[in-house]
């Protein structure tokens, strides 16, 4: 039996910082960001907007309601989350309308959290083939005003839809991992933004690629020649282009080959910035919808790659007619995004639910994206849906 990724949806904040803004506020060569990490503007959330309403509103825009009927899990990978205890699932899965007898779970292990509810789902539809999994990796990327890691911020979630007989891409049974214990970025519970010793984690980034890449070869028996494109994990577009020169090491023609796709597989990153565990489908989504090359039967190899570190690499094959499942104007809903000013995004990035003594927030602002965080009563958090 085929098991894969059936549909694939996408959503981002309404708010966008251009980074030549953000190197002219920081006294910085706009270049630096730019050419320097690839990247041209970042996504930003709003008190209202979090991984509920980014997460819900990436399914939404793919769930039919006899999807809805058929799903039996919800798993969202993430590493922003609301709560210690309760699911970020639990919620999206009440907001999307799922039929009841589900299985709501959510998954942690920085940004590889949804590649290992990717491999559950698959599992969960081996088991049952019936059934359906709804998949969302949902996050929003905050390392401090000026600090190293700013330009590298984001905000956004991709929902999958994972089936039997996919309609978009099989999920090939040639998964390896790698776990390595290392302090490369982390975020203690008592802290609001993630630490990062920077340059360590683009090392080890890149370590365990080749390493695993290695690992895969021996396992599998395939090379380099079995892909027509690889999709990474993107906490900044150059970091990706940097695993990809690694591991093509000297096979000049292979990388000019996979460079070409790399370049369509970056078009929505490189404008809505690091979203955590969902960036490496982000990368997907924009290979599928900017590459004109791409066909039928060819196959995708994937790097996910979580500080900390786990990583994994596996592949999958597309499916005939998958073009079907995109959006064609994805780019241009992006540039509908309200442009802030330095000033403004400042001003959000500060921006905290002032609760009462009670546990309440009523007066949040207005927002008419299609799931906001309405209001707080007594540390409950109530979400509407518009
Ligand atoms: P930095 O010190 O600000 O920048 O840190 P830099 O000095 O290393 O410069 C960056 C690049 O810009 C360099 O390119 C410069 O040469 C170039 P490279 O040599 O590396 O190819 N540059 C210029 N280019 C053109 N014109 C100019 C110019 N000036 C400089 N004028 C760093 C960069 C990535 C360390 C920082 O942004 C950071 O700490 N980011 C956060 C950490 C991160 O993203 N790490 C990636 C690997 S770990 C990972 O992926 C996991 C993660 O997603 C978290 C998770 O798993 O949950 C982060």
């Amino acid at each position: 039996m085929n098991i894969g990724i059936d549909k694939i949806g996408f959503a981002a904040p309404s708010y966008v910082l251009d980074l030549a803004d953000l190197a002219l506020a920081r006294q910085i060569d706009p270049n630096k960001f730019k050419i320097g990490l690839l990247q041209s503007e970042m996504a930003v959330a709003p008190i209202t907007q979090d991984i509920v309403t980014l997460g819900a509103q990436a399914a939404a825009a793919i769930l039919s309601e006899d999807d809805k009927a058929a799903i039996d899990m919800v798993i969202v990978g993430t590493e922003s989350s609301i709560d210690q205890s309760k699911a970020a699932a639990v919620f999206i899965h009440q907001l999307l309308d799922i039929q009841p007898f589900a299985r709501s779970i959510e998954i942690k292990e920085a940004c590889y959290g949804a590649t290992a509810g990717l491999s559950l789902a698959k599992s969960h539809i081996a088991q049952f083939p019936n059934s359906k999994v709804l998949v969302i990796a949902s996050d929003i990327a905050k390392y401090g005003i000026a600090s190293g890691g700013e330009p590298t911020q984001g905000a956004g979630a991709v929902a999958m839809l994972v089936s039997a007989e996919p309609r978009i891409m099989v999920l090939n049974n040639d998964n390896v991992c790698q776990t390595r214990d290392i302090m490369d970025f982390w975020r203690p519970n008592y802290d609001k933004y993630p630490r990062v010793d920077g340059k360590f984690s683009t090392e080890q980034y890149t370590d365990c690629l080749t390493t695993t890449f290695d690992y895969y070869v021996k396992q599998t028996g395939k090379s380099l020649a079995d892909f027509a494109a690889m999709c990474l994990h993107i906490p900044f577009s150059k970091q990706g282009l940097k695993g990809l020169q690694a591991i093509c090491q000297n096979d000049e023609k292979t990388l000019s080959r996979l460079t070409e796709r790399f370049h369509e597989a970056i078009v929505y990153n490189q404008v809505v910035g690091n979203i955590y565990t969902g960036s490496i489908f982000l990368s997907l989504l924009s290979l599928l919808e900017n590459s004109q090359t791409l066909k039928a039967g060819d196959s995708v190899l994937f790097y996910s790659y979580g500080s900390g570190a786990v990583c994994e690499i596996f592949s999958g094959t597309l499916v005939e007619g998958y073009h079907k499942q995109l959006v064609e104007n994805r780019l241009d809903q992006l540039k509908e995004r309200k442009r802030l000013s330095v000033a403004e995004y400042e001003a959000i990035f500060f921006e905290e639910i002032a609760l009462d003594e009670a546990g309440n927030a009523i007066d949040l602002p207005a927002d008419d994206c299609p799931f906001a965080l309405q209001q707080v009563d007594q540390h409950k958090r109530i979400y509407r849906k518009n």
